[in-house]
């Protein structure tokens, strides 16, 4: 296999010149191929490919989109277009629909003065700044929350390829080791698409963090046998009482954490909660191409892993209820014991 020699830290998006440059996911961890996306459907594909994925690095991407589509077309009816393919090329991170909305607000509300495209892109990259200062806010909530827990299981990828700076659950991993508290991290690999095999597992090596990989199968009997202190993952919608949708398996992990009496925490910026879907039963789940269960991404291909044919399934997220929620970690503060009531003082009068 080869290994590609990164160095410094990861940086998954910039814009510049007015193209959106971005580290192309789906060819990590072996190769660094850079994507330049120059319009909002270039962003809308790169995103359902998830070349561009993570709840909030996908909402920065797509404010960029709505910015690049009327740099070429500075119209209402190119705005709505845009806006539209968008937000339908993936459905359950609530980022994307609350950076498209927020950019084309922007934009409409900007008349001739400034332009609508310079209005777009100026929201844009404030989205892109405030993300970043999130992730560095959490993890230093985080690394307080969980300074005593030294052995951690996470899930998928929740680093700096899926939120701007360090990311969100793997940003307080990265405070934790940091502080020199950190003696493992066990990551899933997090089939189908293995985010955490190809992304988490290069992103902690980057970092310098001792680490694992496991297959997904194995973690509640680890977390069963006190292989670790606490798991930690990120979220890709919060619904207003605190149920959490994120990568699928997140919610078995969850059960074995609360069976084993250790935390289960979620980390995401306060731009993943959804004050106006009130519960988990009301996120919608992306099911994605079953051909992404039958294979797996492999160096210059894919292996086949059942017999052609086969009937498969694959929803992308699950929802884990929020009584199984030990805390929930934002740029605000820790919630612990996620409610209505807590939720709502956390993002006070909106
Ligand atoms: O399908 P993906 O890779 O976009 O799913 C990402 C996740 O589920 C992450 O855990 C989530 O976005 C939160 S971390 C930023």
């Amino acid at each position: 296999m080869t290994t590609v020699a990164f160095a410094g830290p990861v940086v998954a998006l910039r814009f510049e010149d007015d193209v959106l440059v971005a580290l192309d996911q789906t060819a990590l961890p072996w190769a660094e191929r850079w994507l330049p996306l120059r319009t909002a459907d270039d962003v809308a594909d790169a995103i359902l490919r998830l070349a561009i994925r993570g709840a909030p690095l996908i909402g920065v991407a797509a404010g960029y989109g709505v910015a690049l589509a009327l740099l070429t077309d500075p119209t209402a009816a190119e705005l709505e277009r845009a806006c539209a393919v968008l937000k339908g090329s993936r459905p359950t991170a609530v980022n994307l629909a609350w950076a498209v909305d927020r950019v084309a607000r922007a934009a409409s509300g900007a008349g001739d003065h400034p332009p609508l495209a310079a209005a777009a892109l100026d929201e844009a990259r404030a989205i892109h700044a405030e993300e970043l200062a999130a992730s560095d806010a959490l993890a230093s909530h985080g690394a307080g929350l969980l300074g005593s827990s030294r052995r951690l299981m996470t899930h998928c990828n929740t680093g700096a390829l899926a939120a701007p700076g360090r990311g969100t659950a793997l940003a307080v991993v990265a405070e934790l080791a940091a502080r020199g508290r950190v003696e493992l991290v066990i990551a899933t690999e997090s089939r189908p698409l293995l985010q955490g095999a190809r992304l988490t597992v290069y992103e902690l090596a980057r970092l310098g963090i001792p680490h694992e990989l496991i297959v997904d199968s194995a973690a509640a009997g680890l977390i069963a046998r006190g292989a670790v202190d606490a798991v930690i993952v990120g979220c890709d919608r919060v619904a207003a009482n605190g149920d959490v949708a994120n990568k699928v398996g997140t919610y078995g992990l969850a059960l074995a954490a609360r069976a084993a009496g250790i935390p289960f925490v979620v980390a995401g910026p306060t731009s993943t909660i959804d004050p106006a879907c009130p519960s988990g039963a009301q996120i919608e789940i992306e099911e994605r191409d079953p051909a992404e269960v039958l294979g797996a991404a492999s160096e210059g291909g894919r292996a086949e892993l059942a017999p052609a044919g086969t009937r498969s399934r694959n929803p992308a997220f699950d929802v884990t209820p929020a009584a199984l929620v030990s805390a929930l970690v934002t740029e605000r503060g820790v919630v612990r014991g996620p409610s209505v009531d807590a939720i709502a003082t956390l993002l006070g009068p909106r």
